[in-house]
């Protein structure tokens, strides 16, 4: 499968799912129209062309990934008009990405689009790209939303692809933030504390997958990999001459530098996933030291709001595949199904499972509430029979209503991890904690076989009578 953004435009567009926006202005306009293609579903991806105070071909892409059909036609699966299809479809395929990834590390090249044009010293201007203001109260222009900062550890080759997002503070620094753990924030943390400045380069524009595969829970340094293993082949590679930090070639836009220690400006407030403002805190800058891009470049935009937004869906898919997969490294059987729904995301995660033991449904529960994905400001976990699908809100909440004992089936892990963006977290404070409730709304095991009897109607019965309503 080919990784170039402008492919994948071409196959968008033959699906008739690319709608170009001509005109908009870059502050506010394109934020606001992304937010109001949200609502629509299904949904075009944009392609904002034209933007007010840009050249023609300094273009803004956005709601690249926020249905299934161009979630499977990014991952090169089938895409099918069937949502259930996909999902199958994209989690019979990932456990085989994530056991392949060894066998796809990047390959360096010489040269590579991305090279088309560069600048460096006085020609630096961040502000020559369109970036937006993506919401109305946002303390500043957010360049980097479906970006990739690549890092690496400065003990060791390992490289890391994180989507942080990115603030504009003039025309040659930049603003990120990271949230504690995050594995580029740690190779930063792990420059500073020996005194030295962070080489970082961040892509703000490539095929989605890079992206996706950046804001991903993966294993540490596993992105680049990832990708190839998705396409099935090697990612191409560009050293980066002044960070010698390894770039997609086929990138719309590199811009690299140095994140020196101690030197932290105001960064946000940001218009986030959880539908609230983020405050304005200090954060790390990058001092730019080269910008890189192609002729016509494109960002690719995420802008995060209230869900469903741009990213929500494919996080709901995405979380619920990389938790699933964790419940079942850990050795936990008979998973049969995990979802984030997309309004909750990791804040609300549904297990479905077979009970083969007592403890079973607590055992999974409390492993994926502090999985990497699952600990993030996680806040229910419910965990429900095998044939409660956990897509179907309906059949969850009479799970809820009809398997659970509030008294023996609630516990509370205190303390847990949580972040910056809980609005349920009271401020000031500089220490984020929160509370993850667990839910077991499925039989008592000790019942399973003595539970009362379900009010269905069988197969035989529904095939002889359904002829009268049709
Ligand atoms: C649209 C979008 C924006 C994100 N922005 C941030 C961010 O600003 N800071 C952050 O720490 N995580 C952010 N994340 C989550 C991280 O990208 C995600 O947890 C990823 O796995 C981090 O990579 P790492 O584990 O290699 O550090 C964002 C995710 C998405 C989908």
């Amino acid at each position: 499968m080919d990784t170039d953004l402008r492919n994948w435009f071409k196959e968008v567009e033959n699906r008739g799912e690319l709608k170009t926006i001509n005109g908009a202005h870059w502050n506010l306009e394109v934020g606001g129209i992304t937010q109001l293609n949200w609502k629509k579903r299904p949904n075009p991806a944009l392609l904002f062309d034209n933007i007010k105070d840009y050249p023609p071909g300094f273009r803004v892409l956005t709601s690249s990934t926020s249905t299934f059909q161009r979630i499977a036609l990014t991952y090169g699966i089938p895409v099918s008009d069937d949502e259930q299809e996909v999902v199958d479809s994209f989690s019979r395929s990932f456990p085989g990405w994530i056991a392949d990834i060894g066998k796809y590390p990047p390959v360096q090249v010489k040269d590579g689009p991305v090279m088309e044009n560069s600048f460096q010293g006085k020609d630096i201007d961040l502000f020559k790209f369109p970036t937006p203001m993506w919401h109305e109260d946002d303390g500043g222009r957010f360049i980097g939303t479906g970006c990739a900062v690549i890092t690496r550890s400065p003990d060791s080759n390992e490289i890391n692809l994180g989507t942080y997002r990115i603030m504009l503070h003039d025309h040659r620094t930049m603003g990120f933030f990271s949230v504690p753990g995050r594995h580029g924030r740690i190779h930063c943390e792990n420059y500073h504390q020996k005194g030295e400045k962070c080489p970082i380069a961040v892509s703000f524009g490539h095929h989605p997958l890079y992206f996706r595969a950046a804001a991903a829970d993966l294993p540490l340094g596993a992105e680049y990999n990832f990708i190839g293993a998705v396409a099935g082949s090697p990612v191409e590679v560009i050293t980066e001459e002044i960070t010698g930090l390894p770039v997609p070639a086929n990138s719309e836009i590199v811009i690299a530098g140095w994140c020196p220690p101690g030197k932290l400006l105001p960064e946000g407030p940001f218009g986030e996933y959880t539908g609230y403002y983020g405050g304005q805190h200090p954060a790390p800058v990058i001092e730019v030291e080269r910008i890189y891009h192609r002729n016509g470049p494109v960002i690719l935009g995420s802008p995060p709001g209230r869900a469903p937004n741009d990213s929500s869906y494919f996080m709901s898919l995405m979380c619920s595949m990389v938790i699933k997969n964790y419940l079942i490294t850990a050795g936990i059987p008979d998973i049969k199904a995990v979802w984030l729904c997309e309004v909750g995301g990791p804040q609300l995660i549904v297990i479905s499972l077979k009970q083969r033991y007592a403890g079973h449904a607590k055992q999974a529960a409390l492993i994926a509430s502090q999985s990497p994905t699952g600990t993030n400001m996680g806040r229910y976990v419910i965990v429900v029979d095998e044939d409660i699908n956990p897509r179907n809100i309906d059949e969850v909440l009479w799970a809820l209503a009809f398997r659970s004992d509030p008294e023996q089936g609630i516990d509370i892990i205190r303390r847990a991890r949580s972040n910056s963006l809980d609005p349920m977290v009271q401020r000031p404070i500089t220490v984020f904690h929160n509370n993850v409730g667990i839910i077991e709304a499925c039989k008592p095991f000790e019942r399973l076989e003595t539970f009362p009897k379900e009010v269905t109607l069988s197969p035989a019965l529904e095939a002889k009578i359904k002829h009268f309503l049709s």
